[in-house]
């Protein structure tokens, strides 16, 4: 796994708690929940959509396209008609800074932020 830098904490709250970020070529979706951060795949597994564009409704994110919904804590679909469940990614927060932990192989190694 490698850490990469992602958007400031104070961005994504302005944003809503909800906001699209391609890293590396990974295109993800970073949510703010409570004081709780998360992230998955942007794409929603059911059809051709992104998850940024949807509602963000305590820590379920409806897609936009069927109004599909997933548990951005875990990535477990948690409406129909979504079955698959997303992909997560481990976040870590410093210095008010979002940093998400990607699969070897998207980049090169980065910085452990812990
Ligand atoms: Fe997301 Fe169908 S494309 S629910």
């Amino acid at each position: 796994m490698c850490w990469k830098k992602a958007v400031e904490v104070s961005v994504l709250q302005q944003a809503g708690g909800l906001l699209a970020q391609v890293i590396d070529g990974v295109e993800l979706a970073f949510y703010a929940v409570e004081d709780d951060i998360y992230a998955t795949s942007d794409l929603c597994t059911h059809g051709a959509a992104r998850l940024s564009q949807g509602y963000l409704i305590g820590e379920l994110i409806e897609c936009p396209m069927h109004q599909g919904m997933f548990d951005v804590r875990t990535g477990a679909a948690a409406g129909p008609p979504c079955t698959h469940a997303l992909q997560t990614f481990p976040v870590r927060v410093k210095q008010g800074v979002i940093f998400v932990g990607l699969p070897t192989g998207t980049s090169e190694l980065g910085e452990d932020p812990a």
